[in-house]
């Protein structure tokens, strides 16, 4: 086995960790003093989200250069020296690699648009107008509003799948890739342990563009559903692997918003693009076909199971990176469950199935403590850039301005992007000075001093999950049969290597569930409800159990 097959990846959004310097915004520096705390949750690989240097439109997911840090975050000497205090620890960093796009003051896009004849004109998607003038097609871009800008200097159009700040690069063009991976080259000389590849089922455009049936009242069509996961990108995928990690132990993760459970195998594994790939279809539920926050389809915990079952049954012969919750992605504890269901069962049953499930658990930064979602009352208070251009639409759309800001509510990306909460003192100890985004108002009750000091919190769980990888080592390895599949409610499964054999039972419901599994009897490794009564599991109780041998 591969050392990332065998640990818990963190992934952390440096913005909001921590700030070492009173300037209201995380720093590489307060990464690196909270090592030990990582340590403690069974982190092996940090992925960091985008500290390169960036104008921060869409809070670094704009690069206008992949080989400095942005002074925001500190400097090149703190990246290098986290790298290695990481690596004494046993942790190696992950660096986010935003291939799709640069931002428009990257240097090779300010070249680009200056007329057609540069030696870069052809380094992003630039199409002439409609006869009438109007943008080549009628695509919206991610964050909302047309997927194109008109570039004055050079009489075209440029495509943008994100904001117009963002212009998409063209990977046909071989000096793009080229100049794309020495970047990656530059990083993997300074030791990290991997990437995590942004929003790669974009890098391949359709042969010809053509207008979309428009799915709202803005006349537009989502770009994501003209152009995602077109056919040929796995060669440049392939071509990149080839150019950057191949001959190393460095482990490589896409972003693949629009790939199937169904379409794994060709993706990941000894011959896909990538050792893993987040696939997204179980939490998005509630947007099937297209992301408009004020329409979410309904769901069910059944069509959850189906979701996970899915890519458990798709990456057998390969590895599946498990994960709940992200920087872009409402809080787990909101997203499955009602308002009414109890936020530290949910958040431990959740936690229970990332670290036993079969693949790497990926955790996201203040998962391991079960925040929720934030209630701001006013659409000024949101910083995210979807946030806003969501609320546009719904606007558009014929909704009012609580509609609209209800929508916001729910899915904003700054549900997962408040300031960590570290202890009860001023800014719950995340900065010296101003917030970048507001502090969440229960900072209080979920920090990790308090939960510290409580052996019922989330963050306990947490650490007695990373102990139970610890002691068993074989979960890693042992293989993924799911039980009681038929129970609307019960994810179950057995984890059996050699000798051992595991069963986890989570009752994803927020009612009480009877079950029967004809066990041999059991020892309970876990249980997170006061004690486990068998054929009984209460709301949202997760048990992990080790089975006798018959
Ligand atoms: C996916 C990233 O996770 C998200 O935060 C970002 O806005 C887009 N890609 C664009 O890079």
């Amino acid at each position: 086995m591969r050392w990332w097959q065998k640990t818990v990846v963190y992934e952390c959004y440096p913005r909001s960790f921590l700030d070492t310097r009173g300037q209201g915004t995380g720093t590489i520096e307060g990464i690196r003093q909270k090592l030990d705390y990582l340590s403690s949750l069974g982190t092996g690989a940090i992925w960091i989200t985008p500290v390169y240097v960036s104008p921060m439109v869409d809070n670094g997911y704009d690069i206008a250069d992949y080989c400095a840090i942005d002074p925001l975050f500190g400097t090149m000497e703190d990246m290098d020296k986290l790298i290695s205090d990481a690596r004494d620890r046993g942790i190696r960093i992950v660096m986010d690699l935003v291939f799709n796009h640069t931002s428009d003051q990257h240097p090779w896009f300010l070249e680009s648009r200056k007329n057609r004849e540069n030696p870069r004109s052809n380094w992003y998607i630039w199409r002439d107008a409609k006869v009438d003038g109007s943008a080549p097609t009628n695509w919206r871009g991610i964050f909302g509003g047309s997927a194109w800008t008109w570039c004055e200097e050079r009489g075209q159009y440029y495509l943008h799948t994100f904001a117009k700040e963002q212009p998409d690069l063209n990977w046909e063009e071989p000096e793009v890739r080229k100049a794309l991976y020495q970047c990656a080259k530059f990083w993997v000389d300074k030791g990290i342990g991997g990437f995590r590849i942004d929003a790669i089922t974009y890098i391949k455009k359709p042969e010809v563009f053509l207008d979309g049936t428009p799915d709202a009242e803005d006349g537009l069509v989502s770009v994501h559903n003209m152009t995602a996961n077109t056919p040929g990108i796995l060669d440049f995928l392939h071509e990149f692997r080839e150019h950057t990690v191949m001959g190393t132990d460095l482990f490589t993760v896409g972003e693949a918003n629009g790939v199937s459970a169904e379409e794994l195998p060709e993706w990941v594994g000894e011959d896909g693009g990538f050792d893993m790939l987040f696939e997204f279809s179980h939490v998005n539920l509630e947007f099937k076909k297209n992301e408009i926050w004020t329409r979410p389809d309904p769901w069910t915990i059944t069509e959850l199971k189906e979701a996970l079952r899915n890519s458990q049954n798709h990456t057998r012969d390969a590895w599946y990176p498990v994960f709940f919750e992200n920087h872009d992605k409402p809080r787990c504890v909101d997203h499955f469950f009602s308002d009414k269901a109890n936020r530290t069962a949910a958040a431990k049953a959740i936690g229970t199935i990332l670290y036993t499930m079969r693949g790497t658990p990926f955790l996201y930064q203040g998962q391991e403590l079960g925040m929720n979602r934030v209630h701001w009352d006013n659409i000024e208070m949101y910083n995210d850039i979807s946030s806003l251009g969501q609320y546009e639409l719904a606007l558009k759309e014929g909704k009012n301005k609580e509609e609209a800001l209800a929508a916001v509510h729910r899915f904003s990306r700054d549900n997962a992007r408040v300031p960590m909460p570290w202890n009860s003192e001023k800014n719950a100890g995340f900065t010296e000075g101003v917030p970048w985004l507001k502090t969440h108002e229960d900072a209080e009750q979920l920090c990790v001093q308090q939960q510290l000091n409580d052996p019922d919190s989330v963050l306990s769980w947490y650490r007695t999950l990373a102990e139970l990888r610890r002691s068993h080592t074989s979960l890693a390895e042992s293989s993924y049969e799911e039980v009681l599949a038929e129970d609307e409610d019960i994810l179950g499964y057995l984890r059996e290597i050699g000798e051992e054999q595991i069963l986890v039972l989570v009752n994803l419901s927020e009612k009480e569930k009877t079950y029967k599994f004809d066990e041999p009897g059991y020892t309970i490794l876990l249980e997170s409800c006061k004690k486990h009564s068998p054929g009984i599991l209460h709301p949202l109780e997760a048990v992990v159990l080790c089975l006798k041998m018959r």
